[in-house]
């Protein structure tokens, strides 16, 4: 039976993580490291998903449980990202996913919202539906609300549309930026970040003093709509001192570690224009603005100071269907 093939973008945020879920812009680059998502028609009227990766094979349900009782963690993004679309497009057919990626789900990459972007465009090329990015953005943004209760969807935008995007919460603005001669080191912390909890104690900070909080969130504001120009202009050094500046209000709301402060430190001492945690903090990845002669040597530091060099290039398109 015929099977469609597509890939979807990890995503790294460049400035604005915390401040995007209310109501403040980010800056998003899609990287090189994609996850496939294969999708058939089959003739049992069930759901069932291989998670390669997640050593999670085999996973079946029938098509009228979907989204009923409980769902193992591993399912959950696929899941109710099928049953979005089986119930938005009423499409009633026993249907097998699999799916496998080039990065962990350990590392901050956007797994989840990757598989989300990746089952729905996936089962719409099956389905012959021709949907618009905005479309899909809705249904995956709306799967995202749905298993985890919040999030601004910036990592949705990333998997749907693949470049660097200037985006506001919910997807209100996606706007594409050209960053040619954007170079970055990315340093895995060797923990693993739970961006909910990490949301939730932004939150219970925001429940005590909410003024602070929101005027922390106004200055990366500020800081996001200034790098947008330095990146525009190409002005590294400007986006790295932005970039240094955003690391401080993120300590500020207590998201940062200390593994990933000295990771920092290390970048910025062996000569990076800026660096700072990337996405919910608590762990996950450091990123750091290097000109391309210090790359090598701001790589040798961020190791030296016991982060893992993950080799990405940015910029990498967006969904795409890989067979037809
Ligand atoms: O932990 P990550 O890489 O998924 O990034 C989370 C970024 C937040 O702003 C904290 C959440 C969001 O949905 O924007």
């Amino acid at each position: 039976m015929r099977k469609i093939t597509i890939s979807v973008p990890g995503k790294l945020i460049l400035m604005g993580e915390h401040a995007v879920v209310y109501g403040k812009p980010c800056i998003v680059v899609a990287v090189s490291q994609r996850m496939q998502v294969a999708v058939e028609k089959i003739d049992e009227t069930v759901f069932r998903l291989n998670a390669i990766d997640l050593d999670f094979e085999n996973y079946q349900k029938p098509l009228t449980e979907i989204g009923i009782g409980e769902i193992p963690k591993e399912a959950k993004f696929a899941e109710i990202a099928l049953l979005n679309f089986t119930s938005k497009y009423k499409i009633q057919s026993g249907v097998e996913i699999t799916t496998r990626s080039d990065f962990s789900a350990q590392i901050g990459f956007g797994s989840s919202a990757a598989v989300a972007v990746g089952v729905i465009k996936s089962a719409a090329e099956l389905f012959g539906l021709p949907l618009s990015q905005k479309e899909i953005f809705n249904l995956a943004y709306k799967t995202v609300l749905d298993v985890q209760g919040k999030g601004s969807g910036f990592d949705v935008a990333a998997a749907i549309y693949g470049g660097t995007l200037y985006f506001q919460t919910g997807g209100s603005i996606i706007e594409p930026l050209q960053t040619n001669g954007l170079n970055l080191v990315i340093g895995y912390s060797g923990v693993k970040a739970d961006t909910v909890t990490m949301m939730n104690q932004v939150l219970g900070k925001m429940k005590n003093f909410k003024s602070g909080i929101d005027e922390i969130f106004n200055n990366i504001e500020k800081l996001v709509s200034e790098a947008k120009i330095a990146i525009l202009d190409k002005d590294w050094q400007r986006v790295g001192t932005l970039m240094n500046y955003n690391q401080n209000y993120l300590e500020d709301l207590g998201v940062s570690t200390d593994k990933l402060n000295i990771m920092i430190e290390a970048a910025i001492k062996a000569g990076a224009y800026g660096a700072k945690l990337s996405g919910a903090g608590g762990g996950d990845c450091m990123i750091a603005l290097v000109a391309p002669n210090k790359k090598l040597q701001v790589s040798y530091a961020i190791a030296e100071a016991g982060g893992q060099i993950i080799n990405i290039n940015v910029n990498a398109p967006g969904v795409k269907v890989e067979n037809l």
